[in-house]
């Protein structure tokens, strides 16, 4: 979604800027621009990647601070005109905002009656003639700034180059922005893993800061001017970007990077002895844990798809009952919060603006929230200030896979838990344990020889539609294969707990359709041989994903993908692998951009 990056200091601006913005291309966006001061401001923008703004620069940039930005556009189409930057009418200033601005029409209008002439249909543009504006009546560039957000509703992250000011101006309110302090000379960005190759020190803009970023100075204040309480942050080395090394694309880097991830992830918190996990980040007491009267999970796409397992996991271990929620939904539908109940936000990225506010709506009612986050020092990771780091290491692609194992690691360590305090026995704890201890071991044996996915791919490459199957903690796998294929090779999917399939989707299916069913060795397993014959007998050709070794099943198939046995529990870190090598493959075939799919985008910032 719509990155930022700014600059100011001694050095050429420009390809600092563009190696800013080439950080921020995993984040999926439509167009891109920079503007660069010298004396004067001078702004370059177009629809398509960085690499097709770099054709229309010219082969020197002059100047040492300038602010750019890749659009993933929301209000206006994909064009030239809409992309940012977005300058004044005399072009005195330039700004770059995410977010979105909720009373962008009446400012419009309001602007057009004074004889401002709007150049985009973007609400963003309002900024930029609001501040020139104040500058014009008088203001400093941070008044103008702050008269300014006074005035607009919405979400910003937003930071301003002047022709007259030696400064950038920054600001931040449900939307991330964070500066990093280099030495003599500053940087900005809306996300942390592009400010790595620069500086460690950042600070992260609490909702309402102001910040008045020169070449040696950073002063954070807040919208309203009173002092802001927002100190230096030390980012994580492991943020930086990491290279595609000897693969072609991050997505299949990822898939393969699951076994280490997953032991990074496990590394110091399986514990034996007690047959418990040990989850030094949540920070709740046995006593509070055994006695919540229940659990919700929160959160969209693969992470919701997570939660649905962790839900499922965590009642059947602790005996209390879970519920997931879709976090766009969760606010809207003003849900009554138990403050003794244990909420857990789930998130790759930590800034998902719907996960988020369901957090914002948790602790607004008073409730704890527990994030299970991947990036460190992310805005949900900050607001719920207590969970559990899944450490999957930089995501780059835009479907999410190595995160979604871990995910669903750190939720079934914590079902194993919250299990101990309740249900079950440190003997059975152990058992888990140790099977949890094989599960990276067993991905990398996967790994190495993962079965016909290519004839797999062939029944699917052409299908007008495909449905996903799975029971119990199978159906949310299912999901997540049918959300991953759907992303990449754009092929639409459905995905159905097996026994409901009967009751309205078996009216898609014909001679040839393909069928995906996850059928570990469990005890939903004979039920769902039955809903595969339903589907056979109708033309279906069928794609299993088992255990190996397991024939009775692997038999009744047409592609048959064995996974390695384990224990019931922690079947969906193996079962959801050959699903995004399925996606993954396919995607290939049909020749989409499997790292960059169409109209996604990796860090989803906006309601
Ligand atoms: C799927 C995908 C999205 C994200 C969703 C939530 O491959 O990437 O569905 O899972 O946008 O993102 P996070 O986990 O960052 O909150």
């Amino acid at each position: 979604m719509c990155g930022i990056f700014g600059f100011i200091g001694n050095r050429n601006a420009a390809p600092i800027l563009l190696e800013g913005l080439r950080r921020l291309e995993y984040r999926g966006y439509d167009s891109t621009g920079i503007a660069v001061h010298n004396s004067t401001i001078q702004t370059y923008k177009r629809v398509g990647k960085v690499s097709e703004l770099q054709e229309i620069l010219p082969d020197v940039i002059e100047g040492h601070k300038g602010i750019a930005h890749t659009r993933w556009a929301t209000h206006g189409g994909v064009t030239n005109e809409n992309a940012h930057p977005h300058i004044d009418t005399n072009n005195r200033l330039a700004i770059v905002h995410n977010g979105i601005l909720d009373n962008a029409r009446g400012l419009r209008e309001k602007l057009q009656s004074k004889g401002v002439n709007l150049i985009s249909e973007t609400d963003s543009e309002v900024l930029a003639h609001m501040i020139s504006i104040g500058i014009n009546s008088g203001q400093s560039p941070e008044d103008a700034v702050r008269h300014t957000l006074n005035r607009v509703t919405g979400t910003w992250g937003l930071c301003v180059l002047f022709e007259d000011h030696d400064l950038l101006i920054c600001a931040s309110n449900g939307s991330p922005l964070i500066i990093g302090q280099g030495d003599g000379e500053n940087f900005v960005s809306s996300d942390p893993h592009a400010l790595t190759p620069h500086t460690q020190n950042i600070f992260f803009l609490e909702d309402g800061d102001i910040a008045t970023v020169t070449i040696d100075k950073i002063q954070i204040s807040r919208q309203d001017g009173r002092t802001s309480s927002t100190g230096m942050t030390i980012l994580e080395k492991e943020w930086g970007e990491s290279d595609l090394g000897e693969f072609p694309h991050y997505m299949i880097k990822e898939i393969h990077e699951q076994p280490e991830a997953l032991r990074r992830c496990i590394s110091g918190r399986l514990d034996y002895p007690n047959g418990s996990a040990k989850m030094s980040g949540l920070r709740v007491s046995p006593v509070d844990l055994r006695n919540a009267p229940h659990v919700r999970l929160i959160g969209c796409g693969t992470a919701l798809n997570a939660c649905k397992i962790g839900a499922l996991a965590i009642e059947e271990l602790a005996r209390i009952t879970a519920l997931s929620h879709v976090a766009s939904e969760f606010r809207y539908n003003d849900p009554v919060i138990n403050t003794k109940a244990f909420h857990l936000a789930v998130s790759q990225s930590g800034e998902t603006a719907d996960t988020l506010s369901a957090v914002k709506e948790i602790k607004l009612k008073g409730g704890t929230v527990h994030g299970i986050i991947n990036v460190v020092g992310s805005t949900i990771a900050r607001k719920c200030g207590q969970g559990v780091y899944i450490h999957s290491g930089p995501e780059q692609a835009v479907a999410s896979t190595k995160a979604f194992t871990n995910m669903v690691a750190a939720l079934l360590m914590f079902a194993i838990k919250i299990g101990r305090t309740r249900s079950f026995t440190t003997e059975r704890g152990r058992v888990l344990i140790d099977e949890f201890n094989k599960i990276p071991n067993l991905m990398d044996e996967y790994l190495q020889n993962s079965g016909p996915i290519d004839e797999a791919v062939g029944l699917l490459k052409d299908a007008k539609c495909v449905l996903f199957l799975g029971r119990g903690l199978s159906m949310p796998v299912a999901s997540e294969g049918a959300l991953k294929l759907m992303e990449v090779a754009y092929i639409p999917c459905l995905s159905y707990p097996a026994g409901e399939m009967k009751h309205g989707p078996i009216a898609l299916l014909e001679e040839g359709s393909p069928v995906v069913v996850i059928a570990p060795n469990d005890k939903h397993k004979q039920k769902t041989i039955a809903s595969m014959h339903e589907c056979k007998a109708r033309g279906a050709k069928i794609i299993l994903i088992h255990e190996e070794g397991d024939d009775e099943i692997s038999l009744e198939a047409d592609v048959s993908i064995a996974i390695p046995s384990c224990d019931n529990l922690l079947t969906p870190l193996l079962t959801v692998i050959p699903t995004q090598l399925i996606a993954y493959k396919t995607a290939l075939v049909l020749g989409c951009d499997v790292d960059r799919p169409r109209n996604l985008a990796k860090s989803v910032t906006v309601e």
